[in-house]
């Protein structure tokens, strides 16, 4: 499984560069894959409410009703039929591509089962909506999606008589059947919607909507698609005829050649091992855990900055319980937390230059802790020569920190760039323990831990608390957002960082340490 995910990690991050070549990073559709997917539910209601006006629900006039759209009205609700059809082609391809990426990115174990498991019914009843469209349009392709379908349904014993009969003569199908089609095409997505609600509760503040350049570009895309190829019909349904040779459409289509030819026992045998290994794949092994974040009331004021910052819904903040003249304090969920370390580094207490107590933030990882943060930047430190020394910080899903360690860079990895606290780069800056300050991690718009590049970016542009202090030299500090495969880009950030530290102007360091002692406890009722 590691090695399938390794694999298919590269080839992400590969598509993902060359995407960043043609599109600003925050366009990046690769990066908007969940928001894209809203995007053509969107486009995918209103073309259907549309559609739907001129639409005859009965099996004799339906195939007449979309010929009239496509033809007579082909400037409105022709236009409109290809948008329904081309959008829900589209978001299967994002959809899959959001599964397969949430996949090699790892973000289906541990606590995030969640959203994988209830992603799972939505990606069937995508499917399933989209095959009971092709019915509608009632033509051959409609005939034969109808046969096979009803014949594979039968072959499990839900139905008290089979619904393939329908399909047998021209007089055996109902348009009440049909109707019930059209009630389903309808009502699934509409159930999938609500589960794509369910889908979102355990992320705070998730992108359901694309960058508005990227959405109208796809958008543009869209409508000249369906001006250039607009969707058509097949020829007429007649079950009086064996429907014989109907292309198909490779979207929602492309398991029915199996299906018509392989045994209904290999086949459905087949879709359920296949739904069980899904919804066991976040529980299956190699299966390792940090520990969650821990509060520590003796050091937190209750500011609610970590709350704020968990990009994970993983804190609440609730009447304060040991007494303190604060009047509320951060709870963290263990089942919702990732470990990321995002509500440590927003913490006000998580401060290095506190010497006479300990470095015990109000919130801190059990593995990953503050104090252990200050101990490796001051080794890592130690060994730093040269006229331009640069401390690196990383994190474990970035560049391999390794392969740009020398005697004039030195690196620190943590759980996730958004856990480092802006006081951390005043502590090395005004510390002298190296000339400037590189942050890296995964690609802009793309952290693992969904906002520690964003909450970062705004902690350093001072528009975010912990704001970076004034007293720190800006231009000692770069950021390089390049992702796992970006080592080269870098190096390169690094080599140019150098030849600048260079020649920065010198800054006066800072006074012998002062102690930053937690905030003075009021006194408490007996
Ligand atoms: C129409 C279909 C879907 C849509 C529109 C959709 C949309 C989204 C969105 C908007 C997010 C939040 C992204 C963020 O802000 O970081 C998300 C997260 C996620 N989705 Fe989906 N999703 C869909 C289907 C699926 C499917 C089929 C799966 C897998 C079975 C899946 C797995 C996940 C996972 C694991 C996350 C959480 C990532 C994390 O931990 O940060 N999604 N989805
Ligand atoms: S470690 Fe991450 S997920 Fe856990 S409480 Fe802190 S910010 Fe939230
Ligand atoms: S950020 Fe720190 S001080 Fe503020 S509520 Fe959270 S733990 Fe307490």
């Amino acid at each position: 499984m590691t090695i399938v995910r390794h694999f298919l990690r590269s080839g992400f991050d590969l598509v993902e560069t060359l995407l960043g070549k043609v599109f600003p990073p925050s366009w990046n559709p690769m990066l908007n894959l969940g928001a894209l997917g809203f995007f053509f539910y969107w486009i995918i209601t209103v073309s259907g409410i549309y559609v739907y006006i001129f639409f005859d629900t009965g099996v004799h006039n339906a195939y007449e009703s979309i010929e009239y759209m496509t033809h007579e009205q082909w400037y409105l609700a022709g236009i409109m039929r290809s948008l329904h059809r081309y959008a829900s082609d589209a978001l299967i391809v994002v959809m899959m591509l959001h599964l397969v990426r949430e996949f090699a990115r790892d973000r289906y174990r541990g606590v995030r089962w969640f959203s994988w498991v209830t992603g799972t019914p939505i990606m069937v009843m995508v499917f399933v909506a989209g095959i009971s469209g092709y019915w509608l349009v009632w033509d051959k392709l409609a005939q034969y999606v109808a046969i096979v379908s009803t014949e594979w349904l039968d072959m499990l014993p839900i139905f008290g008589e089979p619904i393939a009969r329908n399909f047998l003569s021209p007089e055996a199908l109902e348009s009440r059947f049909f109707t019930l089609m059209i009630f389903m095409h309808i009502a699934i997505p509409l159930i999938a919607l609500a589960i794509l609600w369910i889908h979102l509760q355990r992320v705070t503040k998730p992108r359901i909507n694309p960058p508005r350049g990227l959405a109208l570009s796809v958008f543009a895309g869209l409508i000249g698609l369906s001006l250039v190829h607009p969707a058509l019909s097949q020829a007429p349904a007649d079950l009086a005829v064996v429907p014989g040779r109907v292309g198909l459409d490779w979207f929602y289509l492309p398991l029915f050649p199996l299906l018509e030819t392989l045994p209904g026992s290999v086949t459905w045998g087949m879709s359920a091992c296949l739904l069980l290994i899904m919804i066991a794949m976040p529980w299956l092994p190699p299966m390792k855990r940090a520990r969650p974040a821990v509060v520590d009331l003796d050091n937190c004021n209750g500011c609610a900055r970590c709350f704020n910052d968990c990009p994970y819904n993983a804190i609440a903040m609730v009447a304060r319980s040991d007494g303190a003249a604060f009047e509320r304090e951060p709870i963290v969920n263990p089942s919702y937390c990732v470990s990321c370390g995002l509500c440590a580094g927003s913490c006000p207490t998580s401060m290095p230059f506190r010497r006479l107590s300990d470095l015990s933030p109000g919130i801190d990882l059990p593995d990953h802790t503050m104090a252990q943060l200050r101990d490796q930047v001051e080794m890592a430190a130690l060994g730093l020569t040269g006229a331009a020394r640069i401390m690196v910080f990383g994190c474990d899903t970035g560049p391999a920190l390794a392969k740009v360690r020398s005697s004039s860079v030195a690196t620190v990895s943590l759980a996730c760039i958004g856990q480092l606290p802006p006081a951390f780069i005043d502590y090395v800056v005004n510390r002298d323990l190296a000339d400037g300050v590189m942050l890296t991690g995964c690609r802009e718009n793309s952290c693992n831990a969904r906002y520690g590049i964003e909450w970062t970016n705004q902690r350093l542009a001072r528009v975010r608390d912990p704001q970076l202090r004034n007293r720190v030299p800006r231009e000692r500090i770069k950021t390089a957002w390049v992702g796992p495969s970006g080592v080269p880009a870098l190096q390169a950030a690094l080599s140019k960082f150098a030849s600048e530290l260079k020649n920065a102007p010198t800054i006066s360091k800072l006074k012998p340490p002062a102690d930053i002692a937690p905030k003075p406890r009021e006194p408490v009722d007996a």
